[in-house]
């Protein structure tokens, strides 16, 4: 939830800074801000709307000279999107600069207190607080910025990365972190600071990600200071290689990151599981589970908490790891479980699927869970992030950078592992046969040639999404491990479509929804031939008796449903548990097709963010 960026060093900071916020733009872009400092003057523009709009103003209306820089691309939460409340925020003085992404709980307090003592705001925004709060203690103490930075955070409640810089100071920029993540780029003489590493990947490998609790002065021509903000106490930084390269993080020819996120998903499977799976001797590695396996294997229970697709995917887990393991499962939204005192014992095991791995409601859920003696297990995709770091073990996806708002190959990679453990699971407890269990891997092993065969049926998605692109609702139906598909096939079109639509366990349909269906209503039903087949053909059937229209996603070569349906996309066949892998696909592509027919920002769709840092 917003993105920040920073530059220190020997070269123009503009466009080292612009370039960055381009590429954290997914994490916020309703309005985006740069400030610059050129040795006398400390210079700011900044608008409402996208990055690509704050070049256009920025570049009539400063210089772009200087070697220091702060830039920031909002989502907003304290004060509506505008050109006052976008950051960077200057201090009453005009001696500090800040950018921020989080929430300062307290400010309202804070705010009055700073206004008895004769401070003005412009904007309604907590970070306009926070660097008033700074410039005071400065003043009342007489401390430089870093002590300053540390007094002030240590009278804040809330989240944040921050990156502030004081003109009279001009060699060091102070950041702090708490709840919102920031890496420090390690460069020869220069250093950059962002919310990510992919501002600053062309430039240096070397990256420093501070812990939750830690600040650091990152200082020109020296060094970077790190300490704890509560107790000031020196920090040894880790320097990190990092592994990501510039091409992850481009479009690579494809007109869209989501286009291109989606047509990675053979190459995002086998990534997560080479290496951990090995077929032919029927094996399955993973540390995190293997470490942890009396433990893990003899959990009275098994509570998955995520959001959004995260949680779809927690929702097919619940499917496999209920039929493979024997294990108990319930799904939880993180946001629901953290505020409805959960009863959770030391018996249990809670697991967090988080593609980002900073989304708040599951970093609090863990939190509580781990309060309640429970051991916590972490699916994330993006290394080294809070979610990874705060659960006692865990399995990372590699899906590789995702940047397209809308979550596809996270998905599919999410299922994958989630996979893993459940046959890993099944195996030491005895409730799979060998031979089913080498079955399963041998399957899992074809399923991304299969996805690569699913992924042909591009030309006949376009013309269904042709067909239905200004349909005001949408009705998606499946049954037994494809009901969670029918559920992430809706979120994908209402989240970049803006299109209404709903999924539903396709039996539940006679209990209201199928009030819905007239002539007007397109109904995307997962009808493959594993699993309830005649169940979904019947309730097929009572669509049709209905005259609503049937895109049927079905197995090769289905003639059945052909009968019935206005169209058919066929998938391959597989087995039952890994169907979600090969039915998701053509989903993605509907909602795609329709939302770029419509002429919707796919990868940036209104109103929502990459990582949901806030409650
Ligand atoms: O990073 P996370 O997996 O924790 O994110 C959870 C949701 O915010 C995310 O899946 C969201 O629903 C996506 N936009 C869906 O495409």
């Amino acid at each position: 939830m917003c993105g920040i960026v920073g530059y220190i060093g020997h070269r123009e900071a503009y466009p080292i800074v612009l370039k960055g916020l381009q590429r954290l733009e997914y994490r916020g872009y309703d309005s985006a801000g740069i400030a610059l400092f050129d040795g006398s003057d400390l210079k700011m523009s900044k608008t409402k709307g996208k990055v690509a709009d704050l070049k256009a103003r920025l570049e009539s209306e400063i210089s772009t000279d200087g070697t220091v820089g702060l830039g920031h691309t909002r989502w907003a939460t304290h004060g509506e999107p505008n050109d006052v409340n976008s950051h960077p925020h200057y201090s009453n003085s005009g001696e500090l600069v800040i950018i921020h992404n989080g929430i300062i709980e307290n400010y309202d307090a804070l705010k009055k207190e700073l206004k008895k003592r004769g401070y003005t705001f412009k904007s309604d925004t907590d970070t306009e607080v926070l660097v008033n709060l700074i410039e005071d203690v400065i003043k009342k103490e007489n401390v430089k910025l870093g002590k300053a930075v540390q007094i002030a955070l240590n009278q804040t409640v809330g989240a944040y990365a921050i990156a502030v810089f004081n003109k009279s100071k001009p060699d060091e920029i102070v950041v702090a972190r708490l709840g919102s993540p920031l890496a420090i780029g390690v460069g020869e003489d220069e250093f950059f600071v962002a919310s990510d590493a992919s501002p600053f990947i062309e430039f240096t490998n070397n990256a420093i990600y501070l812990e939750d609790g830690e600040m650091a002065v990152v200082r020109r021509h020296k060094d970077v200071r790190v300490r704890k903000i509560k107790d000031d106490s020196l920090v040894d930084p880790y320097v990190q290689e990092l592994q990501l390269n510039l091409e992850q993080i481009e479009k690579g020819g494809y007109e869209h990151f989501m286009l291109k996120e989606i047509h990675e998903q053979p190459n995002a499977i086998s990534d997560t599981y080479r290496g951990r799976m090995l077929a032919d001797k029927g094996i399955i590695r993973m540390a995190g589970v293997d470490d942890n396996m009396e433990r893990i294997a003899n959990a009275k229970r098994i509570i998955i908490v995520a959001c959004g697709t995260s949680w779809h995917a927690g929702l097919v887990a619940e499917y496999i790891f209920e039929d493979i393991a024997r294990i108990p499962v319930e799904v939880e939204y993180a946001s629901e479980f953290r505020y409805r005192n959960p009863i959770i014992s030391e018996n249990d095991v809670v697991i967090a699927i988080s593609q980002s791995g900073e989304t708040a409601d599951t970093m609090a859920a863990i939190k509580l869970a781990k309060e309640k003696g429970a051991f916590a297990f972490g699916v994330c995709n993006v290394v080294g992030s809070s979610i990874s770091r705060e659960t006692n073990a865990g399995a990372y996806t590699h899906a590789g950078p995702e940047i397209g708002v809308a979550s596809t190959k996270a998905f599919t990679t999410q299922i994958t592992v989630l996979t893993l453990i459940a046959l890993k699971l099944g195996k030491f407890k005895g409730t799979i046969s060998q031979s089913d269990f080498q079955f399963h891997l041998q399957e899992m092993e074809r399923i991304p040639e299969k996805v690569k065969e699913a992924l042909k049926s591009d030309n006949l998605i376009q013309e269904i999404a042709y067909k239905y692109r200004y349909a005001p609702n949408c009705l998606y139906l499946g049954r037994g491990y494809n009901f969670p598909v029918a559920l992430e096939g809706a979120l994908k079109l209402k989240e970049i479509s803006y299109i209404h639509a709903e999924g539903y366990p396709a039996a539940e349909m006679k209990h209201g929804p199928i009030a819905l269906i007239d002539e007007q209503m397109p109904v995307v039903v997962i009808a493959t031939k594993k699993g309830h087949y005649e169940k979904v053909v019947s309730n097929i059937q009572e669509i049709k008796s209905r005259k609503g229209k049937i895109i049927a996603v079905v197995t090769k070569g289905d003639e059945e449903v052909r009968e019935l349906a206005d169209y058919v996309i066929e998938v391959p066949e597989t087995i039952e548990a890994l169907t979600p892998l090969l039915t998701t696909i053509p989903l993605q592509l509907l909602s795609y097709h329709i939302a770029v027919m419509l002429g919707k920002n796919v990868d940036q769709p209104r109103n929502l963010a990459k990582s949901v840092t806030v409650e």
